[in-house]
């Protein structure tokens, strides 16, 4: 069967797909004398085109949504359940527009250029989305793109009859499935052979973006792992080699079921056999548009790490409750989190600079931390069915009533041994005595780290000017080394998390940005790391912004920009 072969396969691989993926982090280091491969220089004229778009496809627009209704933000997390709504046009809209659209134009003099709810890496946006729709009010059933800079779904695959998922019950209608893929080449045109691990952070960001908007919608957006990347490829029409073109290839991520919170996903192998059969006999439309005429550069480990990190259809992992820290915050919430959670979602950004003279409060501070621990219940973690290998080492710059240095919060318990026992050894490990008791968050070292923060994020002014940067170290050689594709995994919690600093920065008035660039082995040697236990993947400053009032800022969808134009 299918998925048999794609085990065995798997099984085979593993051994190469580790070595190929372990050499490839350590290739793809930042140094002090040195960064990693990439183009000597942008032919900025050739920048890939955000936007994927099948000529040929029919088109669906989707209804513009208002952005001012729809729970607070708190609400998300107060706890209260939200009534679940219907799939239809309407819903499938919001649900796209306050996860993955556009959220305005910026322009500065004769440039122009578009941002969305999802940040990304160079703003470049490799992740592309697709939906499976069956038995959805309005809507044919099949397989569309979707298609960002017009807010409207294209059909790539009209199934031929549903009936049999009917007749055999295979899931319950109507069903809604949205895949996640990723185009290298759109971050490997600027970054090299860094670009996978950042398609893979990008990746993380809009899963944690999907599961936001979901939530307003009372409904979770949970990965299917039952399904392998062979099978998700096929599924999402990726390997008709013959509408793409070869140099730009798509690799399938994850599938992700849309189902009311609270339920359990709708897979199963037979469920996922039957929408291949329909995908074989279905009608197909469209060709994938050229992103970049020219491709200067060719980056072709980018490509093999994309291949080696497949992975197999395997059951998805449970998280159990006594690997995290029970307790909640009690405190109040900030007053801006009572808006409207769509609201804030459009107007997340990443900040340029930061007011160094700026200060959080501690409430805040440790309400912002407290949301990154991985809880099942609540968005984004809802979307992750892994435990958290995710743990962060905080650069306290300026928090109330918190001495600056450096700080330690493992995201579940067995990793405050492992902590403990891979970083330096002359690190106090204090408990902070105005820290919420149930938060596992620890003083390391009382120090100025400004200079030292933003000298380790690539001499980046914001990691040293913010209230706070840090440091995601991830539990990495036992768990990649054991599984390749935990790689994608590992970056993809890493982007989640940083989706979940942004939006919590936002909710109080400030403002954060995911910092890619970081100098890796020198961040180690810092907090005394020798091993690969633990490796620092991303880094993430929040502070106070400094706007640049010189950009005009446009509205999302009053542009005139097409879809079907060219490549720019
Ligand atoms: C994975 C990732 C890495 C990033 N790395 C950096 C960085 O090193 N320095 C920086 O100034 N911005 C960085 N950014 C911010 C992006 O430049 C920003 O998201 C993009 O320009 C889009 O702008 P927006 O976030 O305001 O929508 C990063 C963003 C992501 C998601």
């Amino acid at each position: 069967m299918h998925h048999e072969l794609e085990k065995n396969s798997q099984t085979i691989s593993a051994g190469t797909n580790t070595v190929t993926v372990l050499d490839y982090h350590e290739r793809t280091k930042h140094r002090f004398d040195g960064y990693a491969r990439g183009p000597g220089t942008l032919d900025w004229e050739a920048q890939p085109s955000p936007f994927r778009h099948f000529a040929g496809a029919p088109q669906r627009p989707l209804p513009l949504q208002k952005s001012n209704e729809g729970p607070s933000y708190a609400e998300l997390f107060s706890g209260k359940s939200i009534t679940s709504l219907n799939w239809n046009e309407t819903t499938i809209s919001q649900l796209l527009q306050f996860s993955l659209a556009l959220s305005a134009w910026k322009q500065f003099g004769n440039s122009r250029w578009s941002l969305r709810c999802n940040p990304s890496s160079g703003n470049l946006h490799p992740t592309e989305t697709y939906l499976i729709i069956i038995a959805i009010d309005g809507f044919e059933d099949g397989l569309y793109h979707y298609c960002v800079d017009q807010h409207q779904l294209e059909l790539r695959c009209r199934y031929p009859n549903t009936e049999v998922l009917n007749k055999q019950a295979l899931c319950k209608q109507p069903l809604l499935l949205l895949g996640f893929s990723s185009v290298p080449w759109r971050e490997a045109w600027k970054y090299g052979e860094r670009a996978l691990r950042y398609t893979q952070h990008d990746l993380g960001h809009a899963l944690a973006a999907l599961s936001y908007a979901a939530a307003t919608l009372g409904c979770e957006a949970k990965p299917i792992h039952e399904i392998g990347t062979v099978a998700l490829q096929q599924l999402l029409g990726l390997e008709r080699s013959d509408e793409f073109y070869a140099d730009e290839a798509e690799y399938g991520d994850m599938l992700v079921s849309l189902h009311p919170a609270g339920e359990t996903h709708p897979y199963t192998d037979s469920l996922i056999e039957a929408l291949l059969q329909l995908c074989g006999s279905g009608e197909w439309h469209g060709r994938a548009n050229r992103l970049d005429s020219r491709h200067l550069y060719k980056w072709p480990l980018v490509d093999e790490v994309a291949n080696a990190v497949h992975s197999p259809a395997r059951p998805s992992e449970q998280k159990h409750q006594a690997e995290f820290w029970p307790g909640a915050i009690a405190a109040a919430e900030h007053p801006l989190s009572q808006q409207s959670a769509r609201t804030l979602f459009l107007q997340r950004r990443s900040a340029q600079a930061f007011d160094a003279n700026a200060t959080m409060t501690s409430d805040d501070f440790f309400r912002l931390m407290d949301r990154l621990l991985p809880r099942s219940e609540l968005p984004p973690w809802s979307a992750q069915t892994a435990p958290g290998r995710i743990h962060i080492v905080v650069f306290v710059h300026s928090v109330e009533g918190l001495a600056p240095g450096l700080y330690a919060m493992p995201r579940r318990r067995a990793a405050l041994d492992t902590m403990k026992a891979e970083l330096r050894e002359d690190l106090l490990w204090e408990v902070v005595d105005n820290a919420p008791t149930h938060l596992p968050f620890y003083r390391l070292v009382k120090a100025n780290a400004r200079r030292a923060a933003m000298k380790l994020s690539c001499q980046q002014a914001i990691a040293g000017d913010g209230v706070f940067s840090l440091s995601m170290l991830a539990e990495f050689e036992p768990v990649v080394g054991a599984q390749a594709w935990r790689y994608k995994d590992l970056f993809c919690e890493a982007g989640m998390t940083g989706q979940s600093l942004y939006l919590e920065a936002e909710a109080i008035g400030m403002r954060g940005t995911g910092i890619g660039c970081f100098f890796d082995d020198p961040v180690h040697e810092t907090l005394g790391l020798q091993g690969k236990t633990l490796q620092s993947i991303y880094h993430f400053t929040v502070g106070a912004p400094i706007n640049d009032a010189r950009l005009a800022s446009l509205a999302p969808y009053s542009s005139t920009s097409s879809c079907t134009s060219s490549s720019k």
